[in-house]
């Protein structure tokens, strides 16, 4: 088979090394891919949302499937430009169409999805412009923390935790009436805040049948002790340890089956990744978020867990039939530290050559935003490389990551030395 992955990042370098590892694959392609993605498959410099571009590659090159890493062009309806055209209408595409793809492009249809499926979330009211008063006079009776969400796609910056009335207050002005996040704060959710301990959990489903994919931990503070700015995630961690058997088993029962029935009931096709970002209050799981693709840098901890040939689960997903496919997980640990650029996640420096990845001994080193210059790798982006390593032991994983870290360079180099030690 001949495979064009869409996507540059850490998540799509394990999707493609995972994918290339198969006896089914014949060419692998990755648009537009890094420097380490050449490792795999080959590069197409193609962007991500240019879909009269993907379609002449697709073509062209005899493409057989097509995965999606990141969520924009899932967002923006790549699976629906696929389905309406002719010629691609019969090549598969792993990611949801653009109606689906709402669980995670606006917060307030995943809110009335998760309330309509009785699946457990916060409690929540959504405001505009024109209900600003009401929203300031929500706030009044709302309790502390309050946790504010621009509707729309905001990069990662949209969720706000204010701790007092008059913060919360201000905050929702500046998004509603003076567009903080352009369009994206049109509409805001205002919920309650939960505490616990966060994990990601991944279903990988076919619209009727769902397998759950190793759980993950993020970290996403960039500094040691999740201090600091927030990132795009600075490791990971598969398995969780909080994750039990029984923890796991409510997941299923109280959030994944809802969800994927939910989604047939509301007639909404769903063929790819379901992301759900849980929190873990007294042992049970509330709902955060989901997304409408896989987690990174959690893809990076998950891939090297899962066994099972990558080609048959993603056809499965295509072709309706999940359900008769195998997925064996290891039991070992994945443990994965994010290598990023001095001043990410602010302004940050770019083209550094990156030295010593030959020095690497136990770890699978994923690129993330790498590129040349013509001779040398060099950084291009804020989180640079992802470095993972499956141990027997949690201990040994996490402590290998971080070693095999520490024997790459490149000028500005940062990483947390801390990630999963909490978990031990
Ligand atoms: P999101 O963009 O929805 O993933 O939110 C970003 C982060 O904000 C999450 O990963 C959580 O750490 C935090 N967060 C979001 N909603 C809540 C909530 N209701 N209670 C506590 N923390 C939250
Ligand atoms: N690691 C969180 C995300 O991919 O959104």
């Amino acid at each position: 088979m001949n495979i064009l992955i869409l996507g540059s990042g850490g998540r799509e370098s394990a999707f493609a090394w995972k994918i290339s590892q198969s006896p089914k694959c014949q060419k692998l392609f990755i648009a537009p891919g890094n420097a380490g993605t050449k490792q795999y498959g080959t590069n197409v410099n193609l962007k991500v949302t240019d879909f009269a571009g993907i379609k002449t590659f697709v073509l062209s090159n005899d493409i057989n499937l097509v995965l999606v890493g990141p969520e924009e062009p899932l967002v923006k309806g790549v699976h629906d430009f696929f389905l309406a055209d002719e010629q691609l209408k019969g090549i598969p595409v792993v990611g949801p169409q653009q109606e689906a793809a709402q669980l995670e492009g606006s917060k307030d249809f995943s809110k009335q999805f998760m309330q309509k499926h009785n699946i457990p979330t916060a409690a929540y009211k959504t405001f505009t412009k024109d209900t600003l008063q009401d929203g300031l006079t929500y706030l009044a009776t709302a309790g502390l923390p309050v946790v504010l969400k621009a509707d729309g796609l905001a990069a990662g910056k949209g969720v706000l935790i204010c701790l007092t009335l008059e913060e919360a207050q201000q905050e929702l002005v500046e998004m509603l009436a003076e567009a903080k996040f352009g369009e994206a704060s049109s509409s805001v959710v205002v919920e309650q805040f939960l505490q616990g301990i966060e994990l990601s959990v991944f279903v990988m489903t076919d619209g009727t049948h769902y397998k759950i994919l190793p759980e993950a931990k993020d970290y996403k503070r960039i500094g040691e002790g999740d201090t600091g700015l927030n990132t795009g995630g600075m490791g990971s961690v598969s398995p969780v340890p909080f994750a039990d058997a029984a923890f796991m088993q409510k997941v299923e029962e109280k959030v994944i089956i809802p969800t994927i029935e939910g989604l047939k009931k509301d007639n909404i096709p769903y063929k790819g990744f379901i992301f759900i970002g849980l929190m873990n209050t007294n042992g049970e799981p509330w709902v955060i978020e989901y997304n409408c693709r896989m987690g990174d840098p959690e893809t990076e901890s998950v891939m090297p867990r899962i066994e099972s040939d990558f080609i048959e689960l993603l056809l499965g997903v295509a072709e309706g039939n999940l359900n008769e496919k195998e997925l064996t997980i290891s039991p070992k640990t994945a443990a994965t530290v994010v290598m990023v650029a001095g001043g990410y996640p602010g302004e940050y420096l770019k083209n550094k050559v990156i030295t010593g990845t030959e020095n690497v001994r136990e770890s699978i080193v994923f690129h993330a935003g790498t590129g040349t210059d013509g001779e040398n790798v060099i950084s291009t982006g804020g989180r640079i490389l992802a470095i993972t390593t499956l141990q027997d032991s949690m201990f040994t994983a996490l402590q290998q990551a971080t070693a095999d870290a520490s024997r790459i360079y490149y000028d500005g180099m940062y990483f947390r030395r801390d990630i999963g030690f909490d978990l031990l």
